[in-house]
């Protein structure tokens, strides 16, 4: 909820009170320069004692309900039919308007399942955006590869287009013309493209979406990972939608999807995932395969607490308390940072607050992974864990070269009901001091490079030492215990 102070400035207002705390501390400056060397100037390899606010995802460390914590423990196990996994279907129906579902481990388990019944060799997968692991799994199908087909303005990190999460639908018939159907696996929006900085798709283009795969009789699949963060941008951004509640927008979303699938880790609770259909004949094909990579699709993987939880979760999502607590908090660190003149992706949107590294860090080159030098540069300036989104994200071409981002974005997502407005106003703060002494910030070389998504694992180097450079600064200005 946001809330009018007297002054008549708006802030966002937390609808729950917190319980249970976890301790965290800052460590100096000098600390975080030898844990981010340690780290290979990447943040997945950070441990978290040397983190202060852990931006790095919204996945997996979300605060759970104590409804949600009730739900995790009063649960029924069994390696098949456990009440539980009923309990949680029949909320899959309640709220999303599925008659069919299977769990699997997590997001991109559903990835997997998907691509390798659908891909079609030769051929494409057409998607809004792509996500990593998204790609990753159509492609290493071995038959087909990612078309995105965005609309321009998607890319323009400062834009006031409300939707630019949309799919191109003209770019979409000349491509279904280019390739031909029995090319398409399927059709995939995702809601909302977390790459493109969480940007929502309409309600106007995802039924124009369906109406092209009706004429063409293609496959639509819903990545809803973000589906009530998509719907409470709907209901606040969409006209004739501001009437509706985000639990009928929701289902609405749903009902255009032939297939839908979603990571657990972020909406519904902090594990898990699943896929669901009223499509009995696409239910069918699918679930031979639980068995064989996730495990009896009534646990797919997930713990039985795990499903308890969810099952309260997903009823939970819709409450616009719940789907709208991230994206205010969001709203109001992208909208400060932005009236600082910090280049950060706007409007905001769903996920994290994303700042453009290209425009933060003109000087340094494409080929010294701009977003990942920043990324570090925020750690060492805050102690603040935020993620790189930018070409460290992509995968190298066949022929080994690089493939350059679309976007250079440092992301720092905002986990639900973990951080408060004094937290997000210490991270704008820093990212303004950074602002000041980015001439400081060079690039970063790769030392150890994975062979596939070399973003989670990867090592680098910071070119001329910049790190010691910048943490130097940092002392002089603040003294040696921050
Ligand atoms: N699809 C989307 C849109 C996602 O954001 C994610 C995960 C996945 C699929 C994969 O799901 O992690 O449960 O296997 N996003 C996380 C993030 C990792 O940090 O944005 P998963």
């Amino acid at each position: 909820m946001v809330l009018k102070l007297t002054n008549g400035k708006e802030i966002p207002i937390e609808m729950h009170k917190t319980r249970v705390v976890q301790k965290i501390s800052l460590t100096p400056a000098e600390q975080r320069l030898q844990a981010i060397e340690q780290a290979g100037y990447n943040t997945f390899q950070l441990k978290t004692k040397d983190i202060f606010l852990d931006m790095l995802t919204d996945s997996g460390v979300n605060a759970m309900s104590q409804e949600q914590w009730a739900g995790w423990i009063t649960t029924d196990d069994a390696y098949a039919g456990s009440m539980t996994f009923y309990e949680f279907a029949e909320a899959v129906k309640d709220v999303l308007g599925y008659q069919y579902v299977m769990n699997v481990h997590q997001g991109r388990a559903a990835e997997h399942l998907i691509a390798k019944l659908w891909a079609k060799p030769g051929g494409v997968v057409i998607t809004n955006y792509h996500f990593t692991t998204t790609k990753v799994h159509i492609e290493l199908t071995g038959k087909s590869i990612c078309l995105e087909l965005y609309a321009d303005e998607a890319l323009k990190t400062k834009s006031i287009h409300p939707f630019k999460g949309n799919m191109d639908i003209q770019k979409l018939r000349d491509a279904i013309e280019k390739y031909g159907t029995d090319k398409i696996g399927f059709i995939r929006m995702e809601a909302t493209t977390n790459l493109l900085g969480g940007q929502p798709f309409s309600m106007e283009n995802l039924r124009q979406v369906r109406e092209v795969c009706n004429e063409y009789g293609l496959l639509l699949i819903l990545d809803g990972s973000l589906i009530s963060e998509n719907a409470y941008l709907i209901w606040q951004r969409e006209k004739g939608y501001e009437n509706k509640s985000v639990a009928e927008i929701t289902k609405e979303i749903c009902a255009l999807a032939d297939l839908f699938y979603m990571s657990g880790r972020k909406n519904t609770s902090v594990r898990g995932g699943f896929i669901a259909t009223n499509n009995k004949k696409l239910f069918d094909e699918l679930v031979p395969w639980l068995p064989v990579y996730e495990g009896f699709y009534t646990y797919g993987g997930m713990s039985m607490r795990e499903i308890g939880a969810m099952a309260v979760g997903l009823r939970e999502m819709v409450d616009p308390e719940v789907a709208g607590c991230a994206i205010e908090q969001i709203k109001y660190f992208v909208n400060k940072l932005d009236q600082l003149g910090i280049p950060v992706v706007t409007p905001a949107g769903g996920l994290a607050c994303h700042i453009d590294a290209r425009k933060f860090l003109p000087h340094i080159p494409k080929e010294k992974y701009i977003a990942g030098a920043l990324t570090a540069a925020l750690y060492i300036a805050s102690g603040v864990r935020s993620m790189e989104r930018g070409t460290i994200s992509m995968e190298r071409a066949k022929d080994g070269s690089e493939v350059y981002a679309d976007l250079e974005l440092t992301r720092i997502a905002i986990p639900r009901r973990v951080y408060t407005i004094s937290h997000i106003e210490y991270a704008i703060d820093r990212i303004v001091w950074l602002q000041k002494h980015r001439d400081l910030i060079k690039g970063l070389e790769f030392i150890e490079e994975p062979p596939v998504l070399r973003f989670f694992i990867g090592k680098l180097d910071a070119l001329d030492n910049w790190g010691l450079k910048l943490c130097e600064t940092f002392k002089e200005e603040f003294g040696p215990d921050l």
